[in-house]
């Protein structure tokens, strides 16, 4: 039997949580034909796995790179930490449709910075995702807010029934052209006055179409347990199943609430579909003005227009030079984004460990100085918390960050090693691997990727990306499911 590509003696995680096996696994064109033993067959190359581990490409399904793949579409920040596929258009935010592209509206500055990367219908961001391919595939959701911006004259109002059937109408058909799902970001000011009966509306549209509604929740700090319950709520009253974004409990205050909220999803998940998502992160990050620093111990700038100078400097610093408090530099400041410590560890370990908990960066890529989360993410989680502090087993973390989410999101052929299955790949060393990225240092590869393959071409080899953009956008198709 032949092949394009064997990768010969590797230990085998195939993405479904069963322990590990070594053996062979084939490729041949853009799909997996053949794992196991493969000792009888040959191939054009052969890449040794010895004293490795070859699984399933990651699947991030929380990132804010909806522009980041046209603009930067070697996507070295996930294809070095072994990310082959993404889920973009989150927290309310998507770069289509938007009926005026002609300047990017404040809410949308956050994750686009250019406006030949809006899209007025959702079939054209597809086209031109087709057509210009990055090294990464791709599905991507439709931002409440985008929506919002083209029907709701003003954003602090709850949008009104003609209002809300306009919203209704675009999602439908974004829908039929191929996102995988509504996302909503009631956090921010601009989906803010959305009431329960708004998303409610919009979840039906997801429901509809089996798609799944997403949610960067109204309060994650002092009323999460609120903000719960109306998520459930749009569930139980639309019947589409929900989908907690980069769930977590901010603020001193609020230190081990996990312990709660798990339960009320514990409850939920008997009756409704629900899913979640989480960092391994004590630090999350966002516009500077997003009131977050009230909350947090200690506040980084990850970059600042009017002074570039200050990333990754402490806002309290900033304030002590200026001689000024911290509310005034920090509106000196704007426009910025901002990295705030507010949550407590035990919380982010309870929740990666809960049973269905899948793992994603929320990574948003620009700036001198982002997040660590963009680079170093899964490696973090592979190296610190499954093999230093044994928090779960490293075949159970990669099935957080393959099956899992490709199962939750109905990306069929995606998720695991198997005959049939995409040769989307990581080989990685167990022993070595661990993020590079810090956050005084943040822009670095993970350690211990050896290679990534994205359907069966390889994108990063050795420490370095290989200009491959074999990435395709993708659809879902296979149904969602509870995980
Ligand atoms: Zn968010
Ligand atoms: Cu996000």
């Amino acid at each position: 039997m032949q092949a394009d590509l064997i990768i010969r003696g590797a230990e085998i995680i195939d993405g479904t949580g069963a322990p590990r096996r070594k053996g062979d696994v084939a490729v041949t064109d853009d799909r997996i034909v053949a794992t196991g033993d493969l000792r009888n067959w040959s191939a054009g190359r052969v890449v040794g796995g010895k004293s490795r581990v070859v699984a399933p490409g990651f699947i991030d399904p929380h990132v804010h790179h909806d522009a980041a793949l046209l603009t930067r579409p070697d996507m070295e920040f996930m294809t070095s930490q072994g990310v082959t596929t993404v889920i973009n258009g989150n927290c309310g935010f998507s770069v289509a449709p938007l009926k005026d592209t002609s300047a990017v509206p404040e809410p949308l500055r956050m994750v686009v910075e250019d406006e030949n990367c809006l899209f007025s219908t959702f079939a054209a961001y597809r086209d031109r995702l087709m057509s210009e391919p990055s090294a990464v595939n791709a599905a991507c959701l439709i931002g409440h807010t985008t929506l919002r911006i083209n029907e709701v004259p003003d954003l602090g109002r709850p949008a009104d029934p003609g209002q809300v059937q306009a919203m209704s109408r675009s999602l439908d058909q974004a829908l039929a052209e191929g996102a995988i799902g509504l996302s909503t970001g009631t956090y921010y000011p601009p989906s803010r006055a959305a009431p329960i009966s708004e998303l409610i509306a919009l979840a039906r549209i997801a429901q509809a179409h089996g798609k799944l509604y997403v949610t960067h929740m109204r309060d994650e700090a002092d009323r999460v347990v609120e903000a719960l319950e109306e998520t459930f709520q749009v569930g139980r009253e639309s019947g589409c199943g929900v989908h907690v974004s980069h769930h977590k409990c901010a603020g001193l205050a609020n230190h081990g609430k996990s312990e709660i909220t798990l339960r009320m999803i514990d409850q939920a998940i008997k009756t409704q579909d629900v899913g979640l998502d989480t960092t391994p992160w004590v630090a999350s990050s966002t516009i500077l003005d997003s009131g977050r620093h009230k909350q947090a111990t200690r506040v980084m700038i990850a970059e600042s227009e009017p002074h570039p100078e200050f990333a990754g400097r402490d806002l309290d610093d900033v304030a002590r030079l200026w001689n000024t408090d911290i509310d005034d530099a920090l509106q000196r400041l704007l426009p910025a984004m901002g990295i705030f410590f507010i949550m407590d560890e035990a919380d982010v370990q309870r929740i990666m460990s809960y049973e269905h908990t899948m793992i994603c960066s929320d990574g948003i890529p620009g700036g001198s100085h982002p997040h660590p989360r963009v680079w170093g993410t899964f490696p973090r989680v592979l190296g610190r918390y499954a093999r230093d502090l044994g928090l779960f087993t490293m075949e159970e973390s990669v099935r957080r960050m393959t099956s899992m989410p490709a199962d939750r999101f109905g990306l069929g052929g995606r998720g695991r090693i198997a005959v049939g299955a995409f040769a989307d790949l990581v080989i990685f060393d167990p022993a070595n691997i661990s993020e590079g990225a810090t956050f005084e240092r943040p822009i670095a590869p993970a350690k211990g990727i050896d290679r990534v393959m994205v359907n069966g071409r390889e994108v990063w080899v050795d420490g370095r990306k290989t200009g491959a953009r074999p990435g395709r956008p993708l659809e879902q198709t296979a149904p969602v499911k509870v995980v």
